[in-house]
């Protein structure tokens, strides 16, 4: 069910309403083209990345308080420090190597992660952010040098993936936010969600699915042992197993940490989520219109981590270990950090123990969120998974 949000949320200002105008013009124009329609991935893929136009691609704040979501490192530097841990583990294990980081959004986990190492004297080689929006990379470069102005040599913004890093890889919150196909289960077979004009205004419509997504459909009620009910919405992410391919290419020898909200495959497609797991924010409201203010708003889907596993093997990778944010926290060192918390000042201690709650309690980020780490060239789990792995549920 589609429920109609517009109401509850806040009217945008006027330059992000003339910036959505610009947007939905540009997408009008490539409808056109189209000859009348485009795919809701090519829909989501403009709408987050056109060039100087989409989401991530244009100037607005996106992370923290004053823009539309929060994610774990910008909740506190606590995720970074624990996630600097695993990455000493690893590059322990190989005698030397260099960490990669996809999408680093404001460049706050970066900076974590650096911090917490240097003072670990357990500095990468190279700290590389592969980025693709031109906007966020700038952004980074600027937080980064005035945060971190000595390690600035090491750090560096590829423009594609390498061909033979040796390390950790960590990517939070992108797999969440790469196009998805949306599909609709009919008495005559897979219907394809698609975006289209009507009187001047996006709107939904469908065509008979591509040969691609019917397969891919057809693979998921073949693993789930039974069909999809008539009239069911949801999502595939055929660009993850694209990225989980260039990500195999790359890693040559070491582990990937992907941290993103996720289930498993049987709860992604269970019968009664009729809608699917798109969601929509804006300035901390969620909602499921995803035709709203294109370009203003994130739209991000919920990850189906067998797929993201399944992905990893086709490629040969491995899975190395899969949990829920909340132990993955505590088993890597979560207690550790918090050494000296009772000699800290009152206040600081409530900040402290306020960011906790929200990286690890079940109804904040500590249970949709999960990690899955994948490896090669390397033997043995990390050591936060040690608590509770869940690979075993895939
Ligand atoms: C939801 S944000 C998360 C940002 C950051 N990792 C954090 O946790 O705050 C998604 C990020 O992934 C980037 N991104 C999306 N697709 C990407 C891709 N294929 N390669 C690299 N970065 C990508 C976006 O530009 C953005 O920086």
């Amino acid at each position: 069910m589609q429920h109609d949000n517009r109401t509850l949320l806040p009217e945008p200002d006027a330059i992000s309403a003339s910036h959505s105008k610009r947007v939905i013009d540009f997408i009008a124009e490539r409808i056109e083209e189209a000859g009348g329609s485009i795919s809701f991935a090519e829909y989501m893929q403009h709408a987050l990345y056109a060039q100087g136009l989409g989401y991530y691609a244009a100037g607005a704040k996106k992370f923290g308080e004053e823009g539309d979501f929060i994610t774990a490192p910008e909740v506190s530097p606590i995720f970074g420090r624990v996630l600097a841990r695993q990455c000493e583990e690893v590059l322990g294990d190989l005698g030397r190597g260099s960490i990669l980081e996809y999408g680093a959004g404001s460049g706050k986990l970066a900076v974590d992660i650096l911090t917490a190492l240097q003072e670990r004297d357990a500095l990468p080689e190279r700290y590389e952010i592969l980025e693709v929006s031109a906007d966020l990379q700038e952004r980074q470069a600027d937080f980064l040098r005035a945060e971190l102005p000595d390690l600035a040599s090491r750090i560096v913004w590829l423009d594609r993936p390498p061909r033979d890093h040796r390390g950790v890889i960590i990517a939070n919150e992108v797999m969440d936010a790469l196009p998805v196909e949306r599909f609709r289960k009919t008495a005559d077979g897979i219907e394809q969600l698609r975006v289209r004009l009507r009187d001047g205004a996006l709107a939904m419509t469908q065509a008979p699915a591509p040969r691609r997504l019917v397969e891919r459909v057809e693979s998921i009620e073949e693993a789930l042992g039974e069909a999809l009910p008539v009239g069911y919405v949801s999502e595939i992410s055929l660009g993850l197993d694209d990225w989980i391919a260039t990500l195999g290419d790359s890693l040559q020898a070491g582990v990937a940490f992907l941290f993103d909200y996720g289930i498993t495959r049987r709860e992604y497609y269970a019968r009664d989520r009729v809608d699917g797991w798109l969601r929509c924010h804006f300035r901390h409201h969620v909602h499921n219109d995803p035709l709203l203010l294109p370009g203003v708003q994130d739209l991000t889907a919920w990850v189906d981590f067998n797929a993201v596993a399944e992905a990893a093997l086709s490629n040969g990778l491995e899975v190395a270990g899969f949990s829920a944010q909340a132990q993955f926290l505590i088993a890597g060192g979560l207690d550790a950090e918090m050494q000296g918390f009772d000699s800290l000042p009152v206040s600081r201690q409530l900040q402290l123990s306020g960011q906790i709650k929200t990286l690890t309690l079940p109804a904040e980020m500590g249970e949709h969120f999960k990690c899955m780490a994948l490896r090669r060239g390397v033997s043995g789990m990390p050591s936060a998974f040690s608590l509770a792995d869940r690979t075993h549920t895939l």
